[in-house]
C-alpha cells in the first residue's frame, strides 16, 4: 500500500528527546517525502479514541530543546480490551493513516509488534530512560537521565562529606540497573545496587564499614528502584498498571534506615524519581532522537514495516520489532564489575 499519511505517537513514560524524534519525522516526512504527518495524542489511548492533530513544520518548530512530548503520552494498553487490536486497526483506516511510527519502550513497542502481526504498517522507535530495550545499543533519554543522576551524586558528595553521612540515592530502573551503574561510575559511587544482582544487607554494610575504617567519613550508595534484597523486592504499592507493572520505590529509605541501624553511621536517603525524566535533553539525546526520527521516516518510505530503528555501535540500523521486545536488555556484568572496583 502506498503511503501518504503517516501517524506518529509517543507511549509509556515520557523522556527527554521525544520532541527531537517528532520534529525529525515531521521535517523529513513533509519536505523530502511529501507526506502528511499526523500527531496521535496520548499514546495508544489516542488510537483507541481517535485523538490526533496534523503536524505542520510550524507545529514542530522550536521543540528540540523541550523535555516531555508535545503529543502527550499514556500507559494505555489496547490489548487489555478483547477487541483492542482490531479497534486500533479500524481507527488507523478511519483516520486515514497508512503507516504509524510508535515511539516507546518495551510496552509501546510490544503493542506495535502485535499490531504488525495483525497486518498494520508500523515502525518502532526505542525510547526509555531505563535503556533496557533489546535490539539497540542505547535508547534516547538515558543519557539525559544519567547526567541528572551524576549531578545529584556530585551534589550529595559535598553535603555527605560535611556531615560524615552515608547518602543513599534511589534511581529509576525497574528491571535493569543501567542508570544506577552508569551514573554510579560517573559520579564515583561507593556501592551500586541493581535488580540484576540481589544483595545482602550485611554485605553492603561491611563494604561501608571497611571504607570508613580506612579513614573515609562518608559514603554514597546508589540503588536502583528495582534492586532486590536477596529475600524479596520492596513495593510501594501492589497496584498494577495496564501492562501489569507494580509501582516500585521505597528501597532507598529502607536501605538508609538499615545501614544506620547496622553500622551506626548517620544515613539519609534521596529519591530522585521523576526528576530523572524531566527537563531538556542532552546534546547526545537530541542527536540520537533526531537520527532515530530520520531513520524511522526513511523506513516508512522504504516500506520497512514490522521493524524498529536502532543504534548499533555508531550506526543507525533497522531491526526486527519482535526481537526488540523478545527480552529485556539487562546490565552488562562487565560494566558492573568496573563499578565494583570502586566499591568501599
Ligand atoms: O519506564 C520508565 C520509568 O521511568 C521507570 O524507570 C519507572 O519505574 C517508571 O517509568 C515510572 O513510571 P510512572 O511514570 O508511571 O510513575
Amino acid at each position: 500500500m502506498s503511503v501518504e499519511r503517516v501517524g506518529v505517537l509517543t507511549g509509556g513514560g515520557d523522556c527527554p528527546g521525544l520532541n527531537a524524534v517528532i520534529r525529525a519525522v515531521t521535517r523529513k516526512g513533509i519536505l523530502t517525502y511529501g507526506y502528511e504527518i499526523v500527531g496521535v495524542e496520548e499514546g495508544w489511548r489516542g488510537m483507541m479514541e481517535q485523538l490526533a492533530r496534523p503536524l505542520s513544520l510550524d507545529a514542530v518548530s522550536g521543540i528540540l530543546p523541550r523535555g516531555g512530548t508535545i503529543l502527550g503520552t499514556s500507559r494505555t494498553n489496547p490489548f487489555q480490551d478483547e477487541n483492542g487490536g482490531q479497534i486500533v486497526l479500524d481507527h488507523m483506516k478511519a483516520m486515514g493513516l497508512d503507516a504509524l511510527i510508535a515511539i516507546g519502550g518495551d510496552d509501546t513497542i510490544g503493542v506495535a509488534s502485535k499490531l504488525c502481526r495483525m497486518g498494520a504498517q508500523m515502525v518502532g522507535v526505542p525510547k526509555t530512560i531505563d535503556n533496557d530495550l533489546n535490539g539497540t545499543d542505547q535508547t534516547f533519554g538515558f543519557d539525559t537521565a544519567i547526567n541528572i543522576v551524576m549531578e545529584a551524586i556530585d551534589r550529595l558528595h559535598t553535603t555527605a562529606e560535611s556531615h560524615n553521612r552515608v547518602m543513599v540515592v534511589e534511581v529509576m530502573g525497574r528491571h535493569a540497573g543501567w542508570i544506577a551503574v552508569e551514573a554510579g561510575i560517573a559520579g564515583g559511587a561507593d556501592v551500586v545496587l541493581i535488580p540484576e544482582k540481589p544483595f545482602v544487607l550485611n554485605e553492603v554494610c561491611e563494604i561501608i564499614k571497611k571504607r570508613h575504617n580506612r579513614g573515609k567519613t562518608f559514603s554514597i550508595v546508589v540503588v536502583a528502584e528495582g534492586a532486590k534484597l536477596a529475600d524479596g523486592m520492596v513495593l510501594q504499592s501492589q497496584e498494577k498498571d495496564a501492562f501489569g507493572h507494580v509501582r516500585l520505590g521505597g528501597i532507598g529509605n529502607l536501605l538508609s534506615a538499615e545501614i544506620e541501624k547496622r553500622t551506626g553511621y548517620e544515613s539519609r536517603a534521596t529519591v530522585l524519581g521523576h526528576i530523572q525524566r524531566g527537563g531538556s535533553p542532552t546534546a547526545f539525546d537530541r542527536v540520537l532522537g533526531t537520527r532515530f526520527g530520520i531513520g524511522a521516516i526513511d523506513m516508512v518510505h522504504n516500506g520497512e514495516f514490522g521493524r524498529m530503528v536502532a543504534l548499533k555501535g555508531t550506526e543507525i540500523v533497522s531491526v526486527d520489532i519482535e526481537d526488540a521486545v523478545a527480552k529485556l536488555r539487562t546490565v552488562d556484568m562487565g560494566l558492573y564489575d568496573i563499578a565494583k572496583v570502586f566499591f568501599g
